[in-house]
């Protein structure tokens, strides 16, 4: 008997990847570098299904039923193109090579071109949840060729998480969309993780609350229209008391790390033109949280007292906390999708944007009760300007306000920082004036440089010669 699919690259996503399909009845070859994994694999887990263990290329290759499908589940960059021209040359046209690393999507439209040069397929393919997500059901997110996904779709789809029966995982667009969309997946994972790690701090901060106080409050949270994963973990976190006696949260170095998907994201949303102010404001709070000498330089600096609030203030506080996270969230995620929208006109993918809200429901790090609302939306409208202004989250961010705009003056007073919660309701605001100052910033970069600007009475480019005592106005 032939496998139906290959894993190369057993560390732990690969094997786990390759033990949800082997468990969901599908005969699996598994290759990996060092034959000691695949040997460990199939000793310690052979029971779980059908695995055909390879220890050469090609001998994985000849274990592969036609279209073969190899799944490479390596480190991104370099050893990633090594795999494939390890492999490429062994494989004949029609079979189907799938990246589901954390790729770049832009190497992965790279590959994609090249390998369709030579008649083979290549998916690059987002596969979120982390280990425990690979081994018991991910949210995926292949990209590549529709008719790579006719074969490769019915099995990833049946070892993807479920939601209300609809797997977590559907064919994303053309090349490298899959691991666009996985990239700006993680953009707004970060920006989900600031927000609910500002909530923590003004918690504590303005509030008074213990970290197992606060851990309460996000508990109940999770119970309404913040029911997340990110929620759930948030409380187990603050929950935890280390061996010192201490919370885990005391102990732990105040810097955060990060492998660099957010960064890509913000990267990529200059290079469109698109504000994704919130995740930018996440990936740079990670990056401050880690500038030690910088934080050590400036720890002498004035700043207000954190008193604590009293009365009525106090009392709905947690509350008003909970508004604006909610808000900011709906930012952060309106935010996201434009860049998902905005990735689709420049690379020509036909997204459903919907649909990617509906396999990021289960699975994935961002799953949420919140993303069926973002489908609805997106159902009721494909054309969506901004997630603001669907009849659902406009109304609840217009009754949020009250409390977002309060929380954030209070964190001013305070002097908490909270750049998520500020720029997210800067973004309102800004989208929603009538009139912005960008006006007077046309000015100043026609004075001195003679840039143009265009009327609003009139068309076409205007100039105004600012050197001179009449300041005529000339069409350019
Ligand atoms: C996922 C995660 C996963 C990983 C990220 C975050 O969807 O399963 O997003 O891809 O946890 O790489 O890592 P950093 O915070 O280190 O950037």
């Amino acid at each position: 008997k032939k496998a139906s699919i290959g894993v190369t690259g057993l560390a732990v996503m690969g094997r786990n990847l390759a033990r949800n399909l082997a468990r969901h009845g599908h005969t699996v070859a598994l290759h990996n570098r060092s034959e000691a994994r695949t040997r460990t694999l199939v000793e310690q887990f052979g029971d779980e299904g059908d695995f055909i263990p390879a220890y050469s290329a090609q001998e994985f290759v000849n274990a592969l039923e036609r279209p073969r499908q190899i799944v490479i589940m390596v480190q991104a960059g370099g050893p990633t193109d090594a795999v494939i021209e390890e492999f490429a040359p062994l494989l004949e046209p029609g079979d189907v090579i799938v990246d589901a690393g954390n790729a770049h999507f832009a190497d992965t439209r790279r590959r994609e071109a090249a390998l369709r040069e030579r008649g083979l397929h290549f998916v690059g393919t987002g596969v979120s949840g982390g280990e425990e997500g690979a081994l018991n059901g991910p949210s995926i997110m292949p990209g590549g060729s529709k008719e790579s996904y006719e074969s490769l779709g019915p099995l990833f789809e049946d070892i993807s998480a479920k939601v209300d029966g609809d797997p977590c995982c559907t064919h994303i667009g053309a090349d490298g969309a899959g691991h666009f969309v996985k990239m700006v997946h993680n953009g707004i994972e970060y920006a989900d993780m600031q927000l609910i790690a500002e909530s923590f701090d003004l918690l504590r901060g303005a509030a008074g609350y213990s970290p197992a106080e606060t851990a309460d409050v996000f508990s109940t949270w999770n119970t309404g229209r913040l029911e997340s994963y990110l929620i759930e973990i948030t409380a187990e976190v603050l929950k935890h008391v280390d061996g010192s006696g201490k919370p885990f949260v005391d102990i732990v170095e105040d810097a955060a790390e990060q492998k660099g998907t957010g960064r890509w994201t913000v990267q990529i949303g200059l290079d469109l033109g698109v504000p994704i102010s919130g995740i930018a404001e996440a990936v740079f709070a990670r990056s401050l949280s880690g500038s030690k000498p910088l934080r050590a330089a400036a720890r002498g600096l004035a700043g207000p007292a954190r008193t604590p609030l009293k009365g009525a203030a106090l009392e709905t506080f947690a509350d008003d906390v909970e508004q604006a996270l909610y808000a900011s969230k709906v930012v952060a995620y309106a935010q996201g999708f434009n860049q998902i929208q905005a990735g689709a006109t420049e690379y020509g993918w036909d997204i459903d944007l919907g649909a990617v809200a509906s396999i990021w429901r289960g699975g994935c790090i961002i799953r949420a009760k919140f993303l069926n609302d973002i489908t609805a939306a997106y159902a009721e409208d494909p054309a969506l300007p901004t997630l603001l202004t669907a009849g659902a989250f406009r109304k609840a961010v217009e009754d949020a306000q009250d409390s977002w705009r309060s929380v954030i003056s209070t964190a001013v007073q305070l002097g908490i920082p909270t750049p998520g919660f500020s720029t997210a309701l800067a973004y309102y605001d800004g989208l929603r004036a009538d009139r912005l100052p960008a006006a007077l910033v046309q000015g100043q970069r026609d004075f001195f440089g003679a840039h143009t600007y265009r009327r609003v009475d009139r068309e076409g480019s205007f100039h105004t010669l600012w050197a001179t005592d009449s300041r005529d106005e000339v069409g350019a």
